[in-house]
């Protein structure tokens, strides 16, 4: 037996108890004729007492010998402490220790492991499995696993059959790029790693089994960002013989679940929003609704002057920032430095102040009078003592650009409270996409998508206007689901691939299995998909998904502990069929 209890258990209740206990050296402090160290496993710490009188001479010995990381065994007998430590669970007792077995040396740490810790990112990462001793990510790993197990009992519990789906299969279209895998068996062949599991969901669904989810990996090379890894994973649901609302009160089921169990928090019915609205509210499909600013379209009360800024835009738009008034000239020009950041793209910014007094101040003041200013300042709901920030320009870009600083604002006032859950659904996403790159419209969510009922004429004719049965699970302005009710029918699925783009043979090569399922008795069916690192992070109070994954990649995609990706040796590409066409 290495261990009778762990280093988080021992009580004053445990006082002369003799116990057996293992873990990792923390620290030693050596005062000569007595020695403590602090012993640290999974569960906690606990101090281990040596002394000249009461140890054995050779035991004190190698106790002050003993490194920072060293792995030991110890076996003695609890007593009180005579001066307590009230921050810790263990602080009322000591391990007075009669046997001491190192069980492995250590070379020294790169840096200490503690929760306030001198490593950089970078270093940490190279050393991942020191960075998991440390207590902010040994929990954020616990709370992850608690978060997985939540939802595996509340799917089961629900009927839901946890069904594993091939990871070495043909490109699913999610709108990233494909990691493939050469075959060697198929001289020129590759495999893709899965982007989702959504086709094969889709044929479970066929095969009836009509609930069915994964909590499973999902592959996509795409540029990375704090919510973003190459490879994350998904809690990946799908339901035969339900209807959008369905779907939605199962998952907000689910999510409201979480909240109650992991963040003792109830939430009421989630709020559910259109796309249209939330574009034109928040410039944004996953607004964060903790807080106001929303926006005020003001091309009605801005347009009938004669500055030319915002007479030429096609979209004039403004947020009240509350408080605002108070920032200093210095302050404001800082803001306008900011939008205008390569990363936001504004060409400028117009602001007016909302003084106390009921008086407007803008920057614009030679064009827009006081009757005009009142009413920008009903239009954005600004209040005395508030700033009125307006951008103009193209619809697109300037709601993306005001979402930005809105976002930011919200930041830097306190706005963005991480333990204030504020869920919504968004609903009614469009079907198609404007891509200005390949001049062609691509699927919003995925081809299997269906379209609005009754919509699917105005394909022909207003693409852009058709809606889809698609949403978005939004909690706190992050992205945490998205899912549709799919097509089931080889007809529309075949139209849908004409619209976007594919010949019939394309079709056919790419999804004709899923076509020809289609002909065999394919039920109605939806579903949806969980970003789980992206859920268990912001359940958490964070938004870096990278610190709830055990062994993330870096930004630039790599794994700097394993070394990967890395080139393979010339046998292996021989063996592969690669290097021919490497050299071709
Ligand atoms: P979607 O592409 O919206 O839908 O993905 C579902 C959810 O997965 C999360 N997510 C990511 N998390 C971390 N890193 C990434 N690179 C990443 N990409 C996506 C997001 C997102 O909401 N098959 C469909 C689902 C369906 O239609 O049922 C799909 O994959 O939280």
């Amino acid at each position: 037996m290495y261990r009778s209890h762990n280093c988080g258990e021992l009580r004053a209740s445990h006082t002369n108890t003799e116990v057996t206990l293992a873990g990792w050296v923390q620290g030693v402090r050596d005062k000569g004729f007595m020695v403590y160290v602090d012993l640290r496993d999974r569960y906690g710490i606990t101090q281990l007492y040596f002394d000249e009188e009461q140890t054995d001479k050779l035991v004190l010995e190698t106790a002050q010998k003993l490194g920072r990381e060293f792995v030991i065994q110890v076996k003695g007998k609890v007593q009180e402490r005579a001066s307590k430590n009230p921050n810790i669970p263990t602080g009322d007792i000591e391990l007075l220790v009669t046997e001491l077995t190192i069980l492995n040396k250590a070379k020294l740490p790169p840096f200490t492991i503690e929760d306030k810790t001198d490593g950089g990112e970078d270093i940490r990462m190279k050393y991942r499995y020191l960075d998991i001793r440390r207590n902010p990510v040994k929990n954020s790993l616990i709370f992850r696993h608690k978060v997985t197990q939540e939802v595996r009992n509340y799917l089961s519990n629900a009927s839901f059959i946890e069904v594993e789906t091939p990871y070495l299969i043909k490109s699913t279209p999610e709108g990233a790029r494909d990691f493939v895998v050469p075959s060697r068996m198929n001289e020129g062949q590759f495999y893709a790693l899965p982007q989702s599991p959504q086709t094969f969901k889709q044929l479970l669904m066929v095969g009836g089994m009509d609930k069915y989810f994964q909590i499973v990996k999902c592959f996509r090379d795409e540029d990375l960002r704090a919510d973003r890894q190459p490879e994350f994973t998904q809690i990946d649901c799908e339901m035969a013989f339900i209807e959008q609302e369905d779907i939605l009160n199962t998952f907000e089921g689910l999510t409201r679940h979480l909240l109650k169990e992991i963040n003792g928090v109830e939430v009421d019915k989630f709020p559910r929003m259109l796309y249209d609205d939330a574009m034109r509210l928040y410039g944004n499909d996953k607004p964060d609704i903790r807080f106001g600013m929303q926006f005020g379209e003001l091309n009605a009360v801005a347009q009938h002057k004669d500055f030319g800024v915002f007479n030429n835009a096609e979209l004039v738009v403004g947020i009240a920032v509350p408080g605002g008034n108070s920032y200093t000239r210095k302050e404001i020009d800082k803001l306008i430095d900011w939008v205008k950041r390569p990363q936001v793209g504004a060409l400028g910014m117009v602001y007016c102040r909302c003084n106390d007094d009921g008086c407007y101040k803008s920057s614009v003041d030679k064009f827009y009078d006081q009757d005009d200013l009142a009413k920008w300042a009903e239009t954005t709901g600004a209040k005395p003592g508030d700033l009125i920030c307006v951008l103009s320009g193209d619809k697109n870009k300037v709601r993306a650009q005001l979402s930005a600083l809105r976002m930011e604002l919200a930041e830097r006032l306190g706005l963005r409270k991480p333990n204030e859950f504020a869920p919504l659904w968004v609903i009614d996403f469009p079907l198609l996409e404007w891509d200005e790159d390949t001049e062609r419209y691509h699927a919003m969510h995925h081809p299997f998508t269906s379209p609005k009922p009754g919509q699917i004429e105005l394909l022909k004719t207003n693409p852009g206007e058709v809606k889809a049965n698609a949403y978005d699970l939004v909690l706190n302005g992050n992205e945490i689901g998205g899912g549709s009710i799919r097509i089931h029918d080889k007809e529309t699925q075949a139209l849908m691939f004409d619209y976007l783009g594919f010949t019939e043979e394309e079709a056919k090569a790419q999804f004709g299995f899923l076509m020809d399922a289609f002909q065999y008795g394919a039920p109605p069916h939806g579903g949806l998909a969980f970003g789980l690192d992206r859920l268990v992070a912001i359940l958490g109070g964070q938004e870096t998904i990278r610190d709830f994954i055990a062994f993330p990649k870096n930004n630039a995609g790599r794994d700097v502990m394993i070394d990967a990706p890395a080139p393979i040796d010339d046998e292996q590409l021989t063996e592969l069929s690669l290097k021919l066409n490497l050299q071709s």
